[in-house]
């Protein structure tokens, strides 16, 4: 299929439309009773289990969804990814985060060149600068060790490194290497989240880690001000040498912003910032927090799935099957959002996390080429761990909108109870609960069944369940650093793929422009009406009136960080 041409006017696109008449014919209590048909629909790789036997699907639907793969050139574009081309075509870039975590004699060529020497060459300075702030040989101003991080930065400067974080915090091995550090991160402009983050700690023994690609994103910047203006008013302004380091693409801005070149952890432009946990992004407060050996394991568990997804057969290649099962539901069969629910507390950051890469990287309404999509990409991701999710929204789920759910669940605890004189372990209870909930879903309860329960007929249909509710559960061995790797790889994977079938541009994110130019606007006259009493100019009625109200009244207003700090 020529590239300037939309997937929907593929044979293998009409086939599958076609194809759900079929589907609508069935009901996943039907389907589940197929035990070849179930046996087909599982993958195991490095440990990892991939049970997708509940989706909506039958041996024939995922044929016909390998023909999709086949008319969107599936397997030339993760190529063409792999080998560093362009794909980022309206930035004009590579995509190459999975060289991130190559191993030191891979090879991997952007423009010509192997990356993967400057990768390793900024992993190894990593290690050094953590191990001497971990071990107290870099001190701060008054030469004390610093043993607590703030890491400043927002969106993929963020969420990656908090999911991994919140994740490793309570994996043994992890905790020990831990031991009396804290790690914070200061996403938010609202001063509110600076009051949070600086909260019990002292400049004295802080080390603040700016994040940012481009160094000129207008929170993280306020933000990375407000610290340094934080640890001057302390310690004075020489402090901000020994207190302040920074990540980042652009080093002469981090150079202007007075950090020390020599103190900046540098990655690419082929690096997107949603993809970016296995850059400095994440690898440094992490083995600030961690040391650089779990840190490593991470990218290990990530480098896995890079080669799973790189050479595996698409029938037997997890983050392939996913994305394609993710196009099945969203563009085939309806359902706009998908629900991602971990069976692990650990994982309570990965839903906000894969938020981010999903929605940002595939929420575009045209073509790769420019050409409005005559069919909606993207997925409304949202979720929450099991079992506060049960408690909260899966009312919905079970008797409201048709939902896909991808359940994660974990064999071995983290932090194993078992009580005396208890039925089950914590751990088993919890999944009790992983187990039952997908069959819920699937198989629902019938009015006959309620019947024979002997319930009332006036609440006959209020207690029956429609069933045929899709899911997938994927089931990890445990969840240490090298596990959390693969869960990340396999996600960002499938997310890809997902953008490979769709014909979009999953690395670029113009659609957050326009909010960010208007805010410069607002921003603008805020300015001129505090400081010169200038009336507002050039808004609508609606903002002009709300901008009033807001001026009017919010006039006390704090002048600088000395005086709102101890108000705090
Ligand atoms: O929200 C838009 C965005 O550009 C994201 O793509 C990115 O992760 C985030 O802002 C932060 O950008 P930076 O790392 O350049 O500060």
């Amino acid at each position: 299929m020529a590239s300037s041409t939309l997937i929907s006017e593929s044979e293998a696109w009409k086939n599958l439309k076609a194809h759900v008449g079929d589907i609508d014919k069935t009901h996943l209590r039907d389907l589940m009773s197929d035990a070849a048909r179930c046996k087909s629909l599982m993958v195991e790789y490095d440990g990892l289990l991939l049970d997708y036997s509940r989706q909506r699907a039958t041996l024939d639907t995922i044929g016909k969804l390998f023909k999709l793969a086949e008319a969107a050139n599936l397997k030339e574009k993760i190529n063409r990814m792999f080998n560093g081309e362009h794909i980022n075509s309206t930035e004009n870039r590579a995509v190459l985060h999975v060289a991130l975590r190559a191993s030191r004699d891979a090879t991997i060529q952007s423009n010509g060149k192997n990356v993967v020497p400057d990768v390793w060459k900024v992993l190894d300075k990593i290690q050094e600068f953590s191990e001497r702030v971990r071990n107290g040989s870099w001190v701060g101003a008054t030469g004390k060790p610093l043993k607590d991080v703030v890491a400043i930065g927002i969106g993929g400067s963020f969420l990656g490194p908090l999911f991994v974080h919140t994740a490793l915090q309570t994996d043994p091995e992890a905790i020990k290497s831990a031991e009396g550090r804290q790690l914070r991160f200061l996403a938010n402009v609202d001063p509110i989240d600076v009051a949070r983050n600086i909260t019990g700690l002292s400049p004295e023994t802080t080390l603040v880690v700016v994040v940012s690609k481009t160094f000129t994103t207008a929170e993280t910047m306020l933000n990375a001000r407000t610290l340094r203006e934080w640890i001057s008013a302390a310690l004075g302004p020489s402090a901000v040498a020994k207190h302040m380091v920074a990540v980042s693409t652009n080093l002469p801005l981090v150079e202007k912003f007075g950090i020390d070149p020599n103190n900046a952890f540098a990655f690419w432009d082929w690096v997107g910032g949603r993809y970016s946990v296995c850059s400095a992004v994440g690898v440094l407060p992490l083995s600030l927090q961690y040391g650089f050996s779990v840190v490593e394991k991470f990218l290990k568990g990530a480098s896995s799935i890079d080669q799973h997804f790189y050479s595996s057969s698409f029938e037997k290649n997890i983050p392939v099957l996913l994305g394609l099962l993710s196009v099945w539901n969203v563009s085939f069969l309806g359902h706009a959002a998908r629900a991602i629910l971990p069976y692990s507390q650990a994982l309570e950051k990965f839903a906000p996390h894969i938020q981010q890469v999903s929605m940002e990287s595939n929420g575009k309404g045209v073509s790769i080429d420019g050409i409005p999509l005559p069919y909606e990409a993207g997925e409304i991701d949202f979720g929450e761990p099991g079992t506060n999710g049960q408690h909260s929204f899966y009312q919905l789920i079970h008797q409201g909108r048709v939902i896909p759910c991808d359940f994660i669940g974990v064999v071995k605890s983290q932090q194993p109870v078992y009580l005396k004189g208890e039925v089950v372990s914590n751990h088993d209870e919890l999944m009790s609960n992983f187990f039952a909930q997908p069959d819920a879903l699937a198989y629902g309860k019938t009015p006959e069944q309620l019947r024979k329960e002997n319930v009332p007929d006036h609440l006959i249909s209020h207690k029956t369940f429609s069933g045929n509710r899709p899911s997938l559960s994927i089931l990890l061995p445990s969840l240490n650093a090298y596990n959390i790797g693969q869960l990340l790889a396999i996600y960002e994977h499938r997310i890809a793929v997902e953008g490979f079938i769709w014909g979009i541009n999953s690395f670029d994110q113009w659609g957050v422009e326009l909010g960010k130019s208007l805010a410069t606007q607002v921003r603008k006259q805020l300015n001129a009406s505090r400081t010169k009493g200038e009336s507002i100019e050039g808004f609508n009625h609606s903002t002009t009136t709300l901008m009033k109200r807001y001026l009017e009244a919010s006039s006390d207003v704090p002048s600088d960080l000395p005086t709102l700090l101890p108000r705090i």
